[in-house]
């Protein structure tokens, strides 16, 4: 893999205080490239959420650092963090969380307008793209109570896509689809990822299904994250 990396972690551990603490973290390194799928495997409760808060700055670590296009951002919380959300991070999660009160198409160009402005006519062009690309091009009006499971995570996926993200963060985006929709589901973010040369990290339980799509597999045990 070429350049640099577009996301690091250096020794990161999360610490859960509580009673009893719960120590999820415990030393992970990791280096993610453009254009690689990196699947994250590993039983429910052995951190993978945990990891991809820290990786899309929804939580800190508790020791160690995170570095984003070379640059330290351990420490960055609150709006800074969210500005650099916007700017720079694609989401999916395993309920696509879409509004309910909006079709599909609106659905993708909410994000620009959150942003505090009209999207652009290339903006409006790349979206449709999408759409049409990950097959959603007759659905645009429909609302999400009027799509499959499988074309909602779809939208999902567009709706990452939509601000030309360089890191994309999925988790367990396949958890709520039966097998057809599962693996179409990875072919196109596969694709999307290569495409548009986007770091890309999905944690999931389904090891067949990450060992068929992704670039690089890691998996996460014992609070130590390792090639698999
Ligand atoms: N906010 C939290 N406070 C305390 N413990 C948490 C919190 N979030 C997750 N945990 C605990 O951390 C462990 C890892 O959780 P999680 O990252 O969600 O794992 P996974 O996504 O692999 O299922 C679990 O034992 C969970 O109960
Ligand atoms: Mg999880």
């Amino acid at each position: 893999m070429n350049k640099a990396p577009v996301l690091e972690l250096q020794q990161v551990h999360k610490l859960y205080q509580g009673r009893p603490p719960v120590h999820v973290l415990k030393g992970v390194d990791l280096a993610l490239f453009p254009g690689e799928l990196v699947g994250i495997v590993g039983v429910s409760g052995s951190g993978k959420s945990t990891l991809l808060n820290i990786l899309g700055l929804l939580d800190g670590p508790t020791q160690g650092r995170l570095y984003i296009q070379g640059r330290d951002a351990t420490g960055i919380a609150g709006d800074a963090a969210a500005a650099m959300r916007r700017r720079l991070f694609g989401f999916v999660f395993q309920d696509a969380c879409l509004l309910p009160e909006f079709t599909l198409w609106e659905n993708l160009i909410i994000p620009i307008h959150l942003a505090g402005r009209s999207p652009r006519a290339d903006e409006l062009a790349w979206a449709r793209q999408l759409l049409h690309d990950l097959g959603l091009g007759e659905l645009a009006d429909r609302k999400p109570s009027e799509a499959s499971g499988g074309e909602r995570q779809r939208a999902a996926l567009a709706r990452a896509l939509v601000g030309r993200p360089r890191i994309l963060l999925a988790d367990e985006p396949t958890g709520s689809l039966d097998e057809g929709n599962s693996h179409l589901l990875f072919s196109l973010l596969r694709e999307s990822v290569e495409e548009e040369k986007v770091g890309a990290v999905v944690a999931t339980h389904d090891v067949e299904l990450a060992r068929q799509y992704c670039h690089r597999l890691l998996s996460l045990s014992g609070g130590k994250l390792a090639g698999s």
